[in-house]
């Protein structure tokens, strides 16, 4: 097949929505635009601790534009100041008592138009009685530390939880015994998913018909159907949320946030729809943050590099409001799979979770719920041994991957992976990498650096990642007590085109296609005949949305499962058509065909055809050609990686850039391969730009230092190299179609590979780690043996 053919299945397709989003049609909630529709805009904190004395809107709301000044208060008559978090906490919708966070919301103003709404917020007076804040989260926990959640009962400290996974007793018992225990702090700061549409929302709410609408950037439209109800009190089947077009997630739109409730209570309040849109300063500053883990991680092997056990330490900065996410059962998400890829006896990791003034979130960017945090430790940890030992980290790894054989793997914390073939994977990285040749380039540039002839320096960093996607089987996973089972409908025209109906929603990860691939590659109907639906809580079936690689390792099996009941419907149909047993018949792509005689079938639109006809069909069986299903994944799938950075380091600036990437994946089956290497492509991006460049920093007073993307840096095409793309390929066991979640892998990974390579680059420095992001000022104080000042 050429690169674009369109297939009738699985392979190279260019993505159906590309129609709409090159031509500047796609569909976005600021492009929608009711009938008198206001706009609102959101006050908020300056201070990140603070005690509001007053709130004064009398001028707000005498400007002329004004049509309703919310304030905590209102909300407070409403039983709606707080909120439920995705961690079952609460959070404010407009405080009331405290603000906790610099960018919290104070206040919203709701006007004819969306300058006079900004305007009347510089009309509102609050006073305020500023407080000490906690900043760092290594303090949060001390006895004179300011108790940020005082308005919850009995609380006098700032102590969220303490969770552990592993057996700690067998875990030291291992480290007692090891020739060589290597320990290393780390950080992995504070990051931003940044996606490139911020949040917002339109609420209309119908006076007559009772009927809510919120257009919303959601990645989980059902989800927050379901918490509206609740929190609002609005009977469910009179909510619809519609995510249209949404430009990027990366986990930043699954929580609710206190613009969407404003822009509903604005709606209810004047009768009128409501816009609210943040701007990039608010989005940065007061939506979801990602990672904040300070992490204490030790590594007990022989002498000769055999890996016996991990033992970890997490202090987790949650910020103001405990607005982590994560299925309820796993405080740290998926923290526990953090033993990696390798076959070790023993390990035990406890975090422990604070409250600190700062935003809350704690959100899976672009992973699934706080792996990136695991895969980052264990593959520094393995470099750090490498380090200790001498020896190379690429060897250390292939001698300590689990062994095809050994899967399904049960791992020390609990985890049972499903499927892989590391050694493999990690020996095609290394070829395509060249990586003997690397090794030999790099001698031969310490040697010029060693005699002072050159300030070039050259680091090659492995990083070997294992995933846990698509959460996630019921009995084991829910969020705010929601199931994490997805369903799916599809519906077979007369002739013989196809609807599906999905409860995951795209975020740029071209579901419109892919999911239409797997229908076609099971029916044989073109991709082109089959419309996928989704996004709207009116039009699909209930789901938890898209978030943690889940939609193809769940909803990509409804859609397997769905269009496998139409094709067994469609055999009893065919059977009536042909007038022979369904037991005699036999199909090939599109078709049902009498056993020993293959001119004798029906395709799947002759089929289609007869279902909706007068054709007689055998008793009890129903006509038409449709079908509905809610998966209940049995286990997680476990995609997998090797990736190799090279980075040059100037010795003098301190400035890295990546001169090489190789990456090769491992996601099982792959329905549309351009769509997984441009979804590794985007994570490879972040990788670089999370290992080098970004970091949501504060000042001693809790004031956010990262409020655009002059501060808070994005990677461009600059800074990346071509990326070079490798894949092998271990199906699934227990998944319909053999895939696994791909569109986070690659963030996974990447970090890590690029953070060994700039401290492999350091190591004639004598520099065994220092954190990320490895800034030119953060790369040149490590090599200097300099504190690096924040
Ligand atoms: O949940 P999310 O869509 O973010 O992640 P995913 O399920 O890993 O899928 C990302 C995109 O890659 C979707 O369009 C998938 O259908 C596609 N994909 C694929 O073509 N083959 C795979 N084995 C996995 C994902």
């Amino acid at each position: 097949m050429t690169a674009m053919e369109t297939p009738v299945g699985y392979g190279r397709m260019h993505r159906k929505e590309d129609a709409r989003f090159i031509r500047g049609h796609g569909n976005y909630v600021d492009d929608i635009t009711l009938p008198g529709m206001l706009h609102g805009a959101v006050l908020r904190s300056p201070y990140a601790h603070a005690r509001i004395v007053s709130v004064d809107t009398t001028a707000a709301e005498a400007h002329p534009k004004v049509r309703a000044v919310i304030t905590g208060e209102t909300l407070a008559g409403l039983n709606l100041a707080w909120m439920p978090t995705l961690s079952n906490d609460v959070q404010a919708v407009l405080a009331t008592d405290k603000v906790r966070f610099q960018g919290q919301e104070v206040a919203f103003v709701v006007a004819e138009d969306r300058y006079s709404a900004r305007d009347a917020l510089e009309l509102i007076e609050v006073e305020y009685e500023p407080l000490p804040p906690v900043v760092d989260a290594r303090k949060a926990l001390d006895e004179d530390a300011p108790v940020i959640r005082d308005d919850l009962e009995g609380r006098t400290d700032n102590h969220i939880f303490d969770w552990e996974a592993g057996d700690s007793d067998r875990t030291d018992a291992v480290f007692a015994a090891a020739d060589v225990v290597a320990e290393q702090d780390m950080l992995y700061p504070r990051v931003h998913p940044a996606p490139l549409e911020t949040c917002g929302a339109v609420a209309e709410m119908d006076k007559i018909t009772g009927k809510l609408t919120v257009w919303t950037t959601t990645q989980a439209p059902h989800a927050h159907r379901t918490v509206y109800a609740l929190v609002a009190g609005l009977p469910e089947h009179k909510i619809r949320v519609v995510s249209p077009d949404i430009g990027g997630g990366f986990g930043n739109k699954v929580g609710i946030y206190p613009g969407y409730v404003c822009a509903v209570v604005g709606s209810i309040v004047t009768g009128k729809p409501v816009k609210w849109v943040e701007d990039r300063s608010e989005n940065l500053m007061s939506t979801s943050f990602a990672r904040d883990y300070h992490m204490h991680g030790e590594i007990a092997s022989t002498k000769d590099g055999k890996i016996l056990g991990i033992r970890v330490r997490v202090l987790a900065d949650h910020g103001a409001f405990n607005g982590t996410a994560q299925p309820t059962k796993f405080p740290a998400g998926f923290f526990s799979v953090f033993t990696g890829s390798y076959d070790i006896e023993a390990a035990h990791c406890s975090v422990t979770g604070v409250y600190t003034n700062k935003a809350p979130g704690g959100v899976a960017y672009a992973c699934s719920f706080r792996i990136t945090e695991a895969v980052y430790l264990i593959e520094r940890l393995v470099d750090v041994l490498a380090f200790e030992l001498k020896v190379d980290p690429g060897q250390l790894r292939m001698r300590n991957l689990l062994r095809p054989e050994q899967f399904p793997y049960q791992s020390k914390t609990g985890w049972e992976y499903d499927s892989g073939d590391y050694p493999r994977t990690l020996q095609l990285a290394l070829e395509m990498a060249g990586y003997d040749r690397l090794r030999a380039e790099q001698a031969e540039r310490r040697e010029l650096t060693a005699s002072g002839q050159s300030k070039d320096l050259m680091g090659i960093g492995v990083a070997f990642f294992t995933e846990a996607v698509g959460a996630g089987p019921r009995k084991h996973m829910d969020i705010l007590g929601l199931g994490m089972a997805d369903g799916a409908e599809l519906r077979v025209h007369p002739t013989g085109k196809a609807v599906l109906r999905l409860s995951c929603q795209s975020q740029g990860q071209g579901h419109e296609t892919t999911f239409a691939q797997i229908v076609a590659e099971e029916l044989g109907i073109p991709p082109d005949d089959i419309e996928v639906v989704h996004g709207d809580t009116d039009q699909t079936p209930f789901g938890l949305g898209t978030y943690g690689s889940r939609s193809t390792p769940v909803s990509g099996a409804a859609t397997a499962v769905v269009a496998r009941r139409v094709r067994e419907r469609a055999k009893i149909v065919a059977s009536a058509m042909l007038e022979v047993s369904p037991d005699d018949l036999e199909w090939e792509k599109g078709r049902w065909f009498v056993k020993g005689d293959p001119e004798a079938g029906k395709s799947i639109q002759d089929i289609a055809m007869a279902a909706h006809s007068s054709l007689e069909l055998p008793e009890g069986v129903e006509g038409h050609l449709d079908a509905t299903c809610v998966y209940n994944p049995p286990n997680l799938t476990y995609p997998f990686g090797a990736y190799i950075c090279v980075v040059d380091v100037d010795a003098d600036t301190g400035q890295v850039k990546v001169r090489k990437f190789v990456a090769v994946d491992d996601c099982g089956v792959r329905i549309n391969p351009m769509i997984v290497e441009g979804q590794v492509h985007g994570g490879l991006a972040d990788g670089v730009g999370m290992a080098l460049m970004q970091v949501m920093a504060f000042d001693e007073d809790g004031n956010h230092l990262g409020g655009s993307f002059m501060d808070y840096l994005l990677p461009t095409s600059m800074e990346c190299p071509s990326w070079e793309l490798g894949e092998t390929c271990t199906p699934s066991p227990h998944h319909p179609i053999g895939a696994k979640g791909i569109g986070e892998s690659a963030t996974v990974g990447s970090p890590a590979a690029v953070v060994n390579a700039v401290i492999d680059a350091l190591k004639p420095y004598g520099v065994r780690h220092a954190d990320m992001p490895l800034t030119p000022a953060a790369v040149w104080c490590a090599a200097h043996g300099r504190p690096l000042r924040t």
